[in-house]
């Protein structure tokens, strides 16, 4: 699909958390994978950049979507930079597709997800601010966000030089957050489905992948569980981006994924499963009221 700044983002993308071994980048690149999602966070970018190397090396950088994000910690200027750069080097690239502030919490150095302390002593217009430098020197080719509201995405449009171009979030079909990618899509913003399948239960548990429901979608379909559930994001005009470290899954996710197409009844009998449940939720994550902002109920970020 292409986003707003007229990149080409690949549907299926590969989720890189917890992906500790090149060999399955580059099984995944041999699949046909493009996009990869990675995160200075996930501390696996020496992996993927390892997997990625042959491939570049051969010429071949402008298919690849590489993605990385700016971790909490780092959301002051110099660590943006900072953080920046270590994806590059351990990516082994010299830019990224597509920088994303990891999400909206700043938090001082040394915190942890278990233990974080709030950062009051930057704002994310100027942690902002410092990625669109990145963006001006060449070292990014466009900036976008992840785990932000609609009015978060307001909020930033009201300074922004560069818009942002995605919104990576939990999207799947108990978690489908419509007014969210709607309202977000009208703006120019891609809302990206993270944890598509349900997630690794790093956080919460895995209620969907093998839910009842799902299965008899599945089953109706003639397809896996997990090639429904990606299928109902991407038939909605939302890429998934998917995390496997075995080939065959990662063929399952991606091959032939583009020949087929759920009924009208198979979507709406996993339409029917929303009630906002996420897998990828911590305590200190607050997430807005889904009403709030947007256009049928405008947030005050604008002043109307
Ligand atoms: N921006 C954010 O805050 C954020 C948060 C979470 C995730 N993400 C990104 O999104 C990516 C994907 O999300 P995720 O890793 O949380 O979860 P996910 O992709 O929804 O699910 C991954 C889990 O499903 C299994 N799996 C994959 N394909 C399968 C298949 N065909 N059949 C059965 N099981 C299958 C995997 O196991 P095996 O590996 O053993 O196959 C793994 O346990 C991450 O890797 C990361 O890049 C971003």
């Amino acid at each position: 699909m292409r986003l707003s700044n007229g990149a080409r983002l690949p549907m299926v993308g590969f989720g890189t958390a917890l992906v500790k071994d090149a060999v399955v980048i580059k099984k995944a690149l041999d699949l046909g994978y493009r996009h990869f999602d990675c995160a200075w966070f996930y501390g696996t970018e020496e992996a993927v950049g390892e997997g990625l190397a042959d491939f570049v090396a051969s010429g071949r950088r402008d298919e690849l979507f590489v993605v990385s994000k700016v971790w909490n910690t780092h959301h002051r200027p110099a660590d943006v930079r900072k953080s920046c750069e270590e994806s590059l080097a351990r990516l082994r690239l010299p830019s990224l597709d597509l920088l994303l502030v990891h999400w909206p919490n700043a938090w001082l150095p040394g915190s942890t997800p278990e233990a974080p302390q709030p950062d009051e002593g930057v704002t994310l217009a100027e942690t902002w601010a410092a990625m669109e430098a990145l963006v001006d020197e060449g070292k990014v080719r466009a900036l976008g966000v992840s785990n932000f509201s609609i009015k978060q995405v307001e909020e930033l449009l009201k300074t922004a030089r560069h818009k942002p171009v995605v919104n990576q979030v939990e999207l799947h079909p108990l978690c489908s957050q419509r007014k969210l990618v709607g309202v977000l899509r009208r703006m120019g913003v891609t809302c990206v489905a993270y944890s598509p399948l349900g997630g690794q239960s790093v956080v919460l548990p895995n209620e969907l992948l093998d839910r009842e429901e799902v299965t008899r979608v599945a089953q109706s379909a003639g397809k896996s569980n997990a090639q429904v559930l990606l299928k109902w994001n991407i038939q909605r005009g939302v890429p998934v981006i998917a995390k496997t470290v075995n080939p065959a899954r990662a063929e399952e996710n991606l091959v032939g994924m583009y020949d087929w197409k759920l009924s009208y009844e198979q979507k709406a009998a996993l339409d029917e499963l929303d009630r906002g449940q996420r897998f990828i939720s911590y305590p200190w994550s607050e997430w807005a009221d889904p009403e709030e902002g947007g256009v049928a109920k405008p947030s005050k970020a604008f002043g109307y």
